[in-house]
């Protein structure tokens, strides 16, 4: 009976992976794109720098090595987070950040700074509620390629050759935009 729950545990997690997988496809950000995003953010030595579906983990990567932030990934893949630890290791910054296997929607984000997405816009629409309850006020967001939807439009927004990257404060108690 106990190995037959341990089976049923497991497919219902393969499936889990699969389907959050199918629903985000695996597709790097550029380099260049990388470093405009923490630029865009403002990213220094005092952040705590979080990537919801880290994939190679290039973006917390870049984030310790280029501007000395602390750094967390979240990544649904089993095989994502083992890829970007090897990544951290050979990139010297194994100390500074590190990646957890965890859907992004069970993620605690209270000590993210920044938040950097590349993901679908659907996603993006549903971490909504989560950024604004969970991150302090001035926390910054910066996606690549999809916004927020209509009604949260962001403060800035930049072209970086085809792609385009969106930015986003978590407002103040009361009211104020962060800026
Ligand atoms: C488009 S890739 C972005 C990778 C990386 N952030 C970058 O910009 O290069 C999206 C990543 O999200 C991950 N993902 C999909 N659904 C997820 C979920 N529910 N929770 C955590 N990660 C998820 C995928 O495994 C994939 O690595």
């Amino acid at each position: 009976m106990r190995r037959f729950i341990a089976v049923v545990a497991l497919v219902a997690s393969l499936v889990t992976v699969v389907t959050a997988v199918a629903q985000v496809p695996y597709v790097r950000t550029p380099e260049r794109v990388v470093v405009a995003m923490l630029r865009l953010a403002g990213v220094d030595e005092n952040d705590v720098v979080y990537d919801l579906g880290s994939g190679d983990g290039r973006i917390v990567i870049e984030a310790a090595r280029r501007f000395g932030a602390r750094g967390v990934g979240i990544d649904i893949d089993p095989e994502r987070i083992r890829e970007a630890n090897e990544n951290a290791r050979a990139a010297g910054v194994a100390d500074r950040v590190r990646f957890i296997q965890q859907d992004m929607f069970e993620a605690d984000l209270r000590e993210a700074t920044v938040v950097t997405l590349y993901l679908v816009p659907q996603f993006n629409q549903r971490l909504r509620p989560k950024l604004l309850r969970e991150l302090p006020p001035g926390a910054r967001i910066v996606s690549h390629q999809y916004d927020m939807g209509d009604d949260w439009p962001p403060l800035r927004k930049r072209r970086v050759g085809l792609r385009t990257i969106y930015l986003w404060v978590i407002p103040g108690r009361n009211g104020e935009n962060g800026e």
